[in-house]
């Protein structure tokens, strides 16, 4: 087993360094100007180790057997597939792409995205789970940000995110790759870093993963504060379009997970409307009771309190009505 796991590593490990000779001298001229465009430069495109999948849809596969690794082992790595219409004949998982290999905090491959260049779909397609791929004890790039003297974590959406971060001085960017954090990931977290920003999307998506992400990061002990970015929908827009320090700022605004949770809940009500403004008041207080240490409780009222323009004092009574109540 844990033999077969070796086998699996280096099916990988030969991709991609397939997929690199393919980017940088073979056929990958348009995944190379891709990159260029995306101002990812050769460094970087070195350090992440960044191929390209030829266009032929055995490619992989003539050059893999041609090394004699068997076909078993390519099926079980996730990078062939077996064609179902024509049993016993295989075809790449990954063809005409661009290649991100995903390394776990030992520097092993143990998955690949990969990206379109033109038009068409799926915009990225990944490895499937295999022996060696276990999605939710993955983040993307935390083979690198876990020794980044960073302190905390930066928890971006996509690879392109956390190749710009890194490229731009944030060498503690780490993607969760598109799926809902799992505990798992929030726990690899935590062996590196206390503090963790998540900085993901801006688009309605990444506010609702957001939201989600962090009781599941506060669980694991970690502290957590989001970023908001305005005039990009991602990190990476956001330093192609005003540079790093753009970024940096961004982050120096960065709320406590709470804040940004009751801002959410602000920006979807009518805080002018005194009924709404009740509602809100009372919400935020149900949420404020439910802290465990009281002087987080005290801090977080009277910050709500200040932001929202609702008197400390009143603020605080409803969280002490409401505990009295039991809830
Ligand atoms: P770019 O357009 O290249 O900048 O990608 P992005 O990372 O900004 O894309 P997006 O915000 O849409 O997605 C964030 C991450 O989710 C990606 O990096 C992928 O890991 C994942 N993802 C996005 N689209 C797909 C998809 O179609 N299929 C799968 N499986 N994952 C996806
Ligand atoms: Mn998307
Ligand atoms: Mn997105
Ligand atoms: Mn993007
Ligand atoms: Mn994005």
């Amino acid at each position: 087993e844990i033999g077969y796991k070796q086998q699996l590593y280096e099916a990988n490990r030969l991709a991609a360094r397939y997929f690199y000779y393919q980017l940088t001298q073979g056929q990958g001229k348009t995944a190379l100007a891709y990159l260029e465009n995306r101002k990812i430069g050769e460094e970087y495109r070195k350090k992440f180790g960044l191929g390209y999948a030829n266009f032929y849809r055995d490619d992989l596969l003539q050059f893999m057997q041609s090394k004699g690794i068997p076909i078993q082992v390519l099926l079980d790595a996730g990078l062939a597939m077996e064609d179902k219409g024509k049993k016993g004949s295989h075809y790449d998982r990954f063809f005409n792409r661009l290649m991100f290999p995903i390394l776990d905090v030992q520097n092993r491959i143990v998955g690949f995205g990969g990206r379109v260049l033109g038009d068409g779909g799926p915009k990225y397609l990944n490895s499937p789970e295999t022996k060696i791929f276990d999605k939710s004890r993955n983040l993307y790039g935390m083979n690198l940000a876990r020794t980044s003297r960073g302190g905390s974590i930066l928890l971006v959406e996509g690879y392109l995110d956390v190749i710009s971060l890194h490229q731009a001085g944030y060498g503690n960017a780490v993607a969760s790759l598109g799926t809902a954090l799992t505990k798992g990931q929030a726990a690899l977290i935590k062996r590196y870093s206390d503090e963790v920003v998540i900085a993901y999307d801006t688009d309605e998506a990444g506010i609702q993963a957001a939201l989600r992400a962090f009781p599941v990061l506060k669980e694991a002990g970690l502290s957590v504060r989001v970023a908001t970015m305005e005039g990009a929908k991602d990190p990476d827009e956001l330093i192609q379009a005003r540079g790093p320090e753009a970024f940096g700022e961004v982050l120096g605004k960065a709320l406590p997970g709470f804040m940004f949770e009751v801002r959410t809940m602000a920006a979807r009500t009518d805080l002018e409307d005194p009924a709404y403004k009740t509602q809100f008041t009372r919400e935020v207080a149900r949420k404020i009771l439910m802290m465990e240490d009281g002087h987080e409780r005290d801090n977080y009222i009277a910050a709500v309190a200040k932001e929202y323009g609702i008197r400390e004092h009143t603020l605080g009574s409803l969280v002490n009505e409401l505990g009295n109540q039991g809830g």
